[in-house]
């Protein structure tokens, strides 16, 4: 990891209140009724979460003991207890909302399809039996990787109930990434799609799937295929199967199963600063309340609200936000399969005033997205429906919250600005709408029962005012288990890192952060070496593998660059083998290269050659002067342990 200059420079003092008609209306009305949730989750964390589980899930049968973190990283939660998520997403709304939208469904070229909850529990028990058709039983890995339509939900819960262990895999990843991540996963069966629509174009995803099982060593036997786009693809016999076909094969009598508390739900991959991405793990019960109550407080869900959170299922958000936390409290969510485009600048907004969305939640990478676009698209369509608004995935500037706040929001509707990572499970520090002021730019304040703090590297919380490193302090329901297959990586990734206080271990988050005089968390970035692209999150270790697997290539290092669009950049610094030489082509085909072994949201931005890397003696990369060199910045600071002063002059020039 890198050593972190964490410096604050940002400096916010605008402050919105919510309206007192929203305050009135909303689940926690004030700040002093916040406070005073706060302060007694923090009195006692687990008896917190304990009666919210009791109160707002449905359990086959009670859990023994609330929280066992006897063998610290390694919680527990709800001990003994049974469950299963997608009974609580879907089964217990039968009687009271059977009949009540549960997906609406919205395609990128204009197709639309709204299921009821009754639908989709039919759907999902009858998927669920293809599954166990095909095989497939408790604890087994399921790959999924698909566009956003409503079978990915399907797949998804199908996993669920039978308690399958879904590994979604985001289908703007490349053929490569894919095999990587069935293989670490040792998935048995994959469920995937023709083509999606992505930008005006088919994405090919079964032939990505072909082209992954080719490429040798998964444990792959059985290929599921839905059909979105129609366009040709190769069925292998004996593996693959047409969705539609197994579908018409088997009845919908599918009861949930009775799973343990802590049986493994899915594992999500995601990046980190060492080495390949690592299989983030979380389980059921556990998982299931913290996605449930955080979606329930913090977008303020009512009977009538159509939630809309935009991101793709192949992330945490799309899981927690898109599927689970909704459904769960039985709200009506919109899927919507498009992303932001020039060809439909007005397409976002099209959806909201189609379906009445009231509450929209999106990434501020799509937001400046928006600005460019210009303000004529949503000011050109009735927005009216909209009540609440929210963002993820980055910190948000305080120029691109105003534009949310009066072009969209029209100064009316509350923004939770939502600080949380896929490690996470679920939201950790943001406002509650109706309760706690907004300042531009900060997250606010830690959820109930989440013990957030700014920290120096002794586990000692710094000063108001003072940059340190995000952490949490006590064990919560949503957080991950395991990395898959890896308890080591784990424990040294996140608990390792801060000292343990007391024998107390301390959640290290990898964002740099402070807290303002009034305690709100305003969080400044990674301080290891991830990169934050239009909010994905990508290992600069994992793109210079993928420089270096090139034969042209002898050493990269990849470093992000501040961009106005997409919040970061990639730029690579790279040193060729002997016989090649430097050419416009060669920086093409290094690009290409990159979305091929991982997809194209990994392709760099900029690829500057060099003759030599700056390097310690000891031979380490010296990052942060590549930063600043990419961000045509002075070089500042201590260059001493530089080995050859002279590489850093050529790089400049
Ligand atoms: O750096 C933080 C940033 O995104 C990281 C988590 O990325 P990922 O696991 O891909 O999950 C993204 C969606 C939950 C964090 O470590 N991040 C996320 N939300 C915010 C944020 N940074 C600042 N403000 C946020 N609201």
């Amino acid at each position: 990891m890198s050593q972190p200059t964490i410096e604050s420079i940002l400096q916010e003092n605008r402050t919105f209140a919510p309206s007192a008609e929203f305050s009135e209306k909303a689940t926690v009305k004030s700040f002093d009724e916040y406070k005073a949730l706060y302060d007694r989750a923090a009195a006692d964390p687990v008896v917190f979460w304990e009666e919210l589980a009791k109160k707002e899930l449905h359990w086959f049968s009670p859990w023994t003991e609330g929280l066992d973190w006897s063998n610290p990283p390694f919680a527990k939660w709800f001990v003994n207890g049974k469950i299963n998520l997608s009974y609580n997403c879907l089964d217990r709304h039968l009687d009271s909302n059977g009949d009540k939208p549960a997906i609406i469904w919205e395609g990128e070229p204009g197709d639309s399809i709204t299921i009821t909850y009754r639908e989709l529990h039919q759907q999902v028990c009858q998927f669920a039996n293809v599954l166990k058709k095909m095989g497939v039983v408790k604890g087994d890995r399921v790959g999924i990787y698909m566009p956003m339509i409503p079978e990915s939900a399907v797949a998804m819960l199908a996993c669920a109930r039978i308690g399958a262990v879904h590994g979604v895999v985001f289908g703007g990843f490349s053929a490569d990434a894919l095999r990587d991540r069935l293989v670490d996963a040792e998935a048995k069966v994959v469920i995937t799609a023709d083509g999606g629509w992505r930008k005006d174009v088919v994405v090919p995803l079964k032939p990505a799937v072909d082209a992954a099982i080719a490429k040798g060593q998964t444990k792959v036997e059985t290929v599921i295929v839905t059909k979105r786009t129609a366009q040709d693809v190769t069925m292998e016999s004996g593996r693959d199967h047409w969705w539609h076909e197994l579908m018409a094969t088997v009845d919908s009598d599918c009861p949930a199963a009775e799973l343990d508390s802590e049986d493994n739900l899915f594992v999500l991959y995601t990046s980190g600063s060492t080495g390949k991405p690592k299989g983030v793990v979380h389980t059921t019960g556990g998982y299931n309340l913290y996605s449930h109550i955080t979606c329930k407080w913090i977008f303020d869900l009512q009977e009538k609200d159509v939630f809309w959170c935009t991101a793709d299922v192949g992330w945490i958000t799309g899981h927690s936000y898109v599927l689970y936390g909704p459904l769960s409290n039985g709200a009506t969510t919109v899927m919507y399969e498009g992303a932001p485009r020039p060809s439909n600048p007005g397409a976002f907004w099209d959806v909201i005033q189609k379906h009445k969305v009231s509450i929209f939640y999106t990434a501020p990478t799509a937001i400046r997205a928006f600005i460019k676009m210009g303000d004529e698209h949503p000011n050109a369509r009735d927005l009216t429906s909209l009540r609440l608004l929210g963002t993820v995935g980055e910190p948000i500037n305080p120029e691109a919250w105003m534009w949310y706040h009066k072009v969209i929001g029209a100064e009316r509707c509350p923004i939770v600005d939502t600080w949380w990572q896929t490690e996470t499970g679920g939201i950790m520090i943001t406002p509650l709408p109706g309760a706690i002021a907004t300042k531009p730019g900060s997250a606010t304040l830690p959820f109930p029962g989440i013990l957030a703090d700014v920290v120096d590297m002794d586990g000692n919380s710094v000063p108001a005012g003072e940059g340190g490193y995000l952490a949490i302090r006590h064990p919560w329901p949503g957080m991950m288990r395991t990395v898959y297959g890896d308890d080591n990586r784990f424990r040294k990734t996140y608990w390792e890192h801060i000292a343990p206080v007391d024998g107390k271990y301390i959640y290290f988050a990898g964002d740099g952060a402070r807290r303002d005089e009034d305690g709100y968390f305003w969080v400044m970035g990674r301080v290891d070496d991830v990169i934050n692209v239009a909010g994905h999150r990508l290992g600069t270790m994992e793109i210079e593998s993928a420089l270096v697997s090139h034969p042209a290539v002898a050493e990269a290092a990849v470093v992000g660059k501040p961009d106005d669009l997409k919040g970061e950049e990639i730029v690579a610094f790279v040193t060729l083998e002997g016989t090649h030489t430097a050419s416009d082509e060669l920086m093409k085909e290094l690009k290409k290269h990159v979305v091929k072994e991982i997809g194209a949201i990994a392709r760099p931005g900029e690829i500057r050659f060099a003759d030599a890397l700056p390097k310690t003696r000891s031979g380490k990369i010296m990052r942060r002067l590549l930063r600043a060199l990419a961000a045509g910045q002075e070089i500042s600071g201590d260059t001493s342990t530089l080995e050859d002063i002279s590489v850093l002059e050529k790089l400049r020039g």
